[in-house]
Formats: structure tokens, C-alpha cells, sequence
């Protein structure tokens, strides 16, 4: 009889759960930051503080953390795993990367801590609109075609990337501290 029978196996957590948990907290703060949109758009007071937790959130999460992350775990293990065609969406997805980044930082730009003219107004909107479009079809595209090859690595592999996915390069909040912030912003806008 061998070890296995007698030692039950530790299941290591799969890092794709990992990053699908972080999606789905994308996924809320989207809501909120399309409620906010919607708001400014009919004319509400522009929510300055609540306008810049967001924005911190796809700078410091989605770009700086979750992104690079991914970049550097799930996408070269799926460029090494996957076909032909699915790396060549590997890099369509490194594009989406570039295209939500110049977004967020175009948004920022608007960013101020009283109210807006209607003509930044009316720019903001549509940079809201048009990031929360692009990061939901990135979103559902990675989930698609990138997390399936990934979902059966050996166990050395996962532990590896786990640790991996744990690095968050310096920046300073992890998922469950934005993930308060997250709840916090969805009590003022969606109840
Ligand atoms: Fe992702």
C-alpha cells in the first residue's frame, strides 16, 4: 500500500479561482462606477471622493496589481500550454491591458475635487462608459479562453503560481482590502 492511501491530499486552491474571485470584484466595482457615470450624466454633483476610490481602485488593483500579475503567471502558462490561435488572443488581451491603462489614466485627468464643467462632464462619461466596456469584454474574453487551459496544472505548478499571484509588487492593498472599499462604495450606490 502506498503513502497516498494513508496521508490524505492536501488540495492546494487553483490559482484561476484566485483570479476569478478578483474578476467578480471587478465585475461590482463596475456597477457602481457605471451607476456614478450614470448619475453625473443626469446631472448629479459630481461624487469627488467616491469618483476617486474608484479610479484609485482600476490604478492600483485592476492595472498595477491583478494585470501584472497576470501578465506575468497566467499568460506565459497559457502561451506554453495552449494552440495557436488561443496565444494569438493572448495578445489581443495584452492589448486590452495597454487600452484600459491609457483609459484610466485619461480619467484621472478629469479627475477634480469640486464640480466639473458640462464639457468635462460630458468626456467623462464617455471614458467611464468606454472602460467599463472594454474591462467587462476583457473580463469575459479571459475567462473564455484564457482560464481553461490553465485549470488542470499539476500541483507543483499551482503552489508555484499561487505564490506567484500572492506578490503584489509593492502596492499597497490586497483583494480583501479592496474588496471593503468596494462594499462600501456599493452601500452609497446601489443600496
Ligand atoms: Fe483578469
Amino acid at each position: 500500500m502506498t503513502r497516498r492511501f494513508l496521508v490524505p491530499a492536501i488540495e492546494v486552491k487553483n490559482p484561476v479561482d484566485v483570479l476569478l474571485a478578483e474578476h467578480a470584484l471587478h465585475r461590482r466595482l463596475l456597477t457602481v462606477f457605471e451607476r456614478i457615470a450614470r448619475a453625473v450624466e443626469q446631472g448629479g454633483e459630481f461624487p469627488s471622493s467616491d469618483v476617486a476610490a474608484v479610479l484609485g481602485y482600476l490604478r492600483e488593483f485592476v492595472e498595477l496589481s491583478h494585470q501584472r500579475r497576470e501578465q506575468r503567471t497566467i499568460y506565459p502558462l497559457v502561451m506554453e500550454l495552449a494552440d495557436d490561435k488561443v496565444a494569438e488572443k493572448v495578445g489581443q488581451m495584452l492589448a486590452d491591458h495597454e487600452e484600459t491603462t491609457e483609459l484610466m489614466q485619461s480619467l484621472w485627468l478629469f479627475w477634480e475635487p469640486g464640480a466639473l464643467r458640462p464639457d468635462e462632464i460630458a468626456v467623462f462619461v464617455q471614458l467611464a462608459n468606454a472602460y467599463i466596456a472594454r474591462l467587462r469584454r476583457h473580463l469575459a474574453l479571459e475567462e473564455l479562453v484564457l482560464f481553461p487551459p490553465a485549470q488542470n496544472i499539476d500541483e507543483k505548478r499551482r503552489t508555484e503560481m499561487l505564490a506567484d499571484l500572492e506578490q503584489h509588487d509593492g502596492v499597497q492593498r490586497d483583494a480583501a482590502a479592496w474588496s471593503a472599499v468596494v462594499a462600501g462604495l456599493e452601500e452609497r450606490w446601489i443600496g
